[in-house]
């Protein structure tokens, strides 16, 4: 059930503007979507949102100019009034504390939404709360569409689509190699991670499990790694169970795999498989060990307080300018689901986006926002629920593109 939402009186609500990945969001919408957008950007903060709507106005100023809204996200009453008058809401406000209270307004008002956030245990807690109403209403709410996980979940869409378009078959495997990826936090990153320790172990150990955002269970699976858990692709090269994101990207890409045909799309034998490309086994091994000194960093109460002092605060994040210096590469290959074992059928697919993770982030929220208002083509015919950027599928990728994300997908 479709929503008829056409006379709102904005087509887009920023609400979180003020924030550091806020403003990057603001600005890349000022810079690239359609001068005659009717959009509006939201915060609790006046003199922030003034400060924001100037910047907006150098940056473009043959545009319509953006709404200001004062809102506190707690307020839930003025929350849903301000939503109520958009067709899409990008929330951008610290998720694990006032982050659900914008998704409920969304689902009350039937407004269409898109978020990056990434903690899985709030995704779990969002998708059981949630998914059924909004799938009920008719509401798109596309979480983890940022730098973590929206490269990963499309990149995959995209070569499972290939392989079953080339060889018509199932895909068995994914593989992510992560090329480039900046590790600068923001401050609001910083928060969240620093929030995330406070599980018990039970959920702990449930939220690392491949399928814990998923509706059905994949297969059981041993990884294919040396001692180390280090892996050597003959395309890929040598691989290291690294990459900061690994968990949140196997949860979000596994839970595209369940909601499409109940994992029968991708094929029943599915699963994702994450790694940081390194240059040799000892690389490998230092890159783990790195990785494992930062995740401390934010669970060990000593260095937590080190961690609090020394990263960026709420607000703040990497220097912009550097920021639009960095790149964000990875590349993928798909195996398909078949007897021939190695020679089977296999497609590459690579995407490069000029420009740092935040930067990165900010596109995927606008043009994933821009998809909802102008396109609405929701996978597999699907038209509301607690879904995954690859719902935005082909419509999403094109307007990456659009914006400089470089892409390669070919059948090898
Ligand atoms: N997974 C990814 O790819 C990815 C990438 C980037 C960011 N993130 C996530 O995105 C979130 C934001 O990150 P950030 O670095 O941009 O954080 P930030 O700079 O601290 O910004 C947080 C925003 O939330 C607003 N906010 C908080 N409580 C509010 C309330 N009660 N009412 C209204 N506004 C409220 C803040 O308003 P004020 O300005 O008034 O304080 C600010 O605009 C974090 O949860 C972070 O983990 C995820």
């Amino acid at each position: 059930m479709a929503r008829p939402k056409n006379d709102q009186e904005f087509d887009i609500v920023l609400v979180g503007a003020t924030g550091y990945t806020g403003k990057l969001t603001a600005h890349h919408i000022a810079r690239n979507l359609p001068t005659n957008l009717k959009w509006a950007i939201a915060g609790r903060s006046r003199t922030k949102l003034d400060t924001l709507a100037e910047e907006l106005n150098r940056i473009s100023q043959d545009r319509l100019q953006p709404g200001i809204e004062v809102v506190d996200v707690e307020d839930t009453v003025q929350l849903t009034a301000l939503v109520a008058r958009a067709k899409v809401c990008i929330s951008v406000v610290s998720y694990n504390e006032v982050g659900a209270n914008v998704i409920e307004a969304c689902i009350q008002s039937r407004t269409d939404y898109v978020d990056t956030a990434g903690s899985v245990t709030h995704l779990r807690g969002w998708i059981d709360k949630y998914h059924h109403a909004a799938e009920q209403g008719g509401v798109a709410i596309i979480t983890s569409c940022g730098n973590y996980s929206a490269f990963q979940d499309l990149l995959t869409w995209l070569s499972v689509n290939e392989l079953a378009k080339t060889s018509s078959l199932k895909t068995k495997e994914v593989i992510m190699s992560i090329l480039r990826m900046p590790a600068d936090p923001s401050g609001g990153t910083v928060k969240s991670m620093l929030g995330r320790t406070r599980l018990d172990p039970t959920t702990m150990q449930e939220s690392q499990g491949p399928w814990y955002l998923s509706p059905v269970k994949g297969q059981e699976y041993v990884k294919a790694a040396n001692v180390f858990g280090i892996r050597h692709d003959p395309i890929l090269g040598t691989l290291s169970p690294s990459s900061f994101s690994d968990l949140q990207n196997r949860a979000v890409v596994h839970r595209t795999w369940g909601l499409l045909d109940g994992g029968n799309y991708y094929g029943r034998n599915f699963r994702y498989s994450e790694y940081n490309k390194v240059s040799s086994t000892i690389a490998g091994i230092v890159d783990i060990l790195k990785s494992k000194g930062i995740k401390l960093m934010f669970t060990l109460p000593p260095l937590r307080v080190i961690a609090k002092m020394i990263l960026p605060k709420p607000g703040d994040g990497p220097d912009v300018e550097k920021e639009k210096n960095a790149v964000v590469d990875m590349e993928a290959i798909a195996l398909a689901d078949s007897m021939d074992g190695d020679s089977s059928a296999k497609v590459h697919a690579r995407m490069r986006f000029s420009g740092g993770p935040y930067t990165a982030t900010a596109a995927f929220l606008a043009q994933g926002a821009a998809s909802l208002l102008y396109t609405r083509k929701l996978e597999r015919g699907s038209e509301g629920g607690l879904l995954t950027p690859a719902f935005l599928g082909a419509d999403l990728v094109e307007r990456i593109q659009g914006v400089g994300a470089e892409l390669e997908v070919k059948v090898l």
